[in-house]
């Protein structure tokens, strides 16, 4: 990956938010192609969840490219080809993906960062906190199918809300200020 004019002082926190905004639109990638299997499956429901937590990743690599840029580093991403299984399969590879990124991947990195002012712990705390949401959520939708609970020619897409700022993902518009982000969020993305 391409670092230009970074301050040495700076060059583990942009590796790292490299790394992490790579990770992030692969996830946002990825997830839109299992998605669009779901649908295909009739599983219109998982679907739904796939869809919003993939726009909460492109949150946070647009969150982690501002850091990035402001850091004078290059954001630049290498896309993976995506490799679609069942649906159960790929919701179970989402959850690896999410544990990764909130058991190991942003807690190093939060340690590792040595910046005094607060954008990159922001941003890296913001997608570590957001990431729970996504594991919590397709943690459920699994157990759900596991248990029988996905009925494909009845299943139907439901909304999930995002929060623009931080990509925190909720069944409900949960109104109140955000613990992931600390901010009020008056505007939540609806995404079915
Ligand atoms: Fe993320
Ligand atoms: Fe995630």
């Amino acid at each position: 990956m391409p670092v230009f004019q970074i301050a040495p002082a700076n060059e583990i926190t942009v590796k790292n938010l490299l790394t992490a905004f790579e990770s992030e639109s692969n996830a946002h990638a990825k997830y839109s192609v299992y998605a669009e299997r779901a649908d295909s499956d009739g599983l219109h429901r998982a679907a739904s969840l796939l869809r919003a937590i993939a726009h909460s990743e492109q949150i946070h690599a647009y969150n982690h490219a501002c850091v990035i840029r402001k850091l004078g580093g290059d954001p630049e991403a290498q896309l993976q080809t995506v490799e679609v299984k069942t649906t159960l399969e790929n919701l179970t590879a989402a959850l690896g993906d999410e544990a990764y990124e909130i058991d190991s991947m942003y807690p190093r990195f939060l340690v590792e960062n040595r910046r005094t002012d607060n954008s990159a712990a922001r941003t890296l705390t913001w997608a570590l906190e957001a990431e729970k949401t996504h594991a919590r959520l397709l943690g459920e939708v699994i157990m759900q199918m596991e248990a029988g609970g996905a009925d494909p020619p009845t299943d139907t897409s439901v909304k999930f809300y995002v929060r623009p700022v931080c990509g925190y993902v909720s069944r409900t518009p949960e109104p109140e200020r955000c613990w992931a982000c600390d901010r009020f969020c008056a505007r939540f993305e609806a995404i079915r």
